[in-house]
């Protein structure tokens, strides 16, 4: 089945707070996140996963937009397959729409069958192969939507404002308990999330015709999928497939680093 791979790097990285976009943002090897994220995608496709092409969104400010290109020349030749840059949108969903129309135009039209699409987070860049592989695995066997979860390990709690007149920083003392979904049917999701390509386009563009809806709201393309009716399989994630958003989150990553094989 044809398959494009659309990269999402073109976040600002503040809460990572390293100043830079986090795609730039050094491991402790000093290599950007991306870079990383260049080589687990690499590492898949020598393990078995199947792209046809690949749609990078960098910044769209030109000086990081300029430096997240030059990562990806870096290491484009690694993928195998024809890498676009696309500039990404002020939110997520912005920049994965974006990132859509460019692998539409990559895998062209007029083939017989489905064409599939793997979106994923830069900054999951540790992913290890077999979360492409059983994501992949579940489109190939005929879903339209499959994403990586793993189980919590926190117990989750919803919450309400207790006193909406409280001031903004005051919030965290002010929320209480509306209530507690159990634990076991939760799952904490990840990316690569792999799609009809087809069925996406049409989903992000409903979405997008909306009024209601906000953009900064649609944190995963699953749930775009979800408010078009489709149903979305879950397939095994992995605890390496974690997000880096927060300094902590480069400890963890130079963690791992340190126990990889180099
Ligand atoms: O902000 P969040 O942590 O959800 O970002 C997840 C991924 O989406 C990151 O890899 C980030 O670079 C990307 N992103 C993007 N365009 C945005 C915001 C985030 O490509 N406007």
């Amino acid at each position: 089945m044809p398959t494009a791979l659309v990269i999402a790097a073109a976040g600002s990285g503040t809460r990572l707070g390293a100043g830079m976009p986090k795609a730039l943002a050094p491991l402790a090897d000093g290599r950007a996140l991306l870079a990383h994220c260049l080589d687990a995608v690499a590492a898949a496709r020598d393990a078995g996963t199947s792209l046809d092409a690949v749609v990078v969104l960098v910044p769209a400010d030109p000086d990081g937009g300029a430096r997240v290109r030059a990562v990806v020349a870096e290491g484009r030749a690694r993928l195998g397959a024809p890498v676009a840059c696309v500039p990404g949108g002020a939110e997520r969903a912005d920049s994965v729409r974006s990132g859509l129309a460019a692998a539409d135009r990559a895998l062209g039209r007029g083939v017989p069958g489905p064409r599939h699409v793997l979106v994923h987070d830069a900054a999951r860049a540790l992913t290890p192969p077999a979360v492409f592989a059983a994501v992949q695995e579940a489109l190939d066997a005929g879903a339209v939507a499959a994403i990586p979860g793993v189980p919590l390990t926190d117990t989750v709690k919803e919450v309400v404002l207790a006193d909406a007149g409280a001031a903004p920083g005051e919030r965290t003392l002010r929320l209480t308990v509306r209530g507690t979904p159990p634990r076991g049917g939760l799952r904490a999701v990840q990316t690569p999330q792999g799609f009809d390509l087809d069925a996406l386009l049409a989903a992000h563009e409903a979405v997008r015709a909306d009024p209601a809806r906000d953009a900064a709201a649609l944190t995963d393309d699953a749930m775009v999928m979800e408010a078009a009716g489709h149903a979305v399989a879950v397939v095994p994630g992995h605890a390496e497939a974690f997000k880096v958003t927060t300094p902590l989150d480069l400890d963890l990553a130079a963690a791992l680093l340190a126990r990889r094989p180099a």
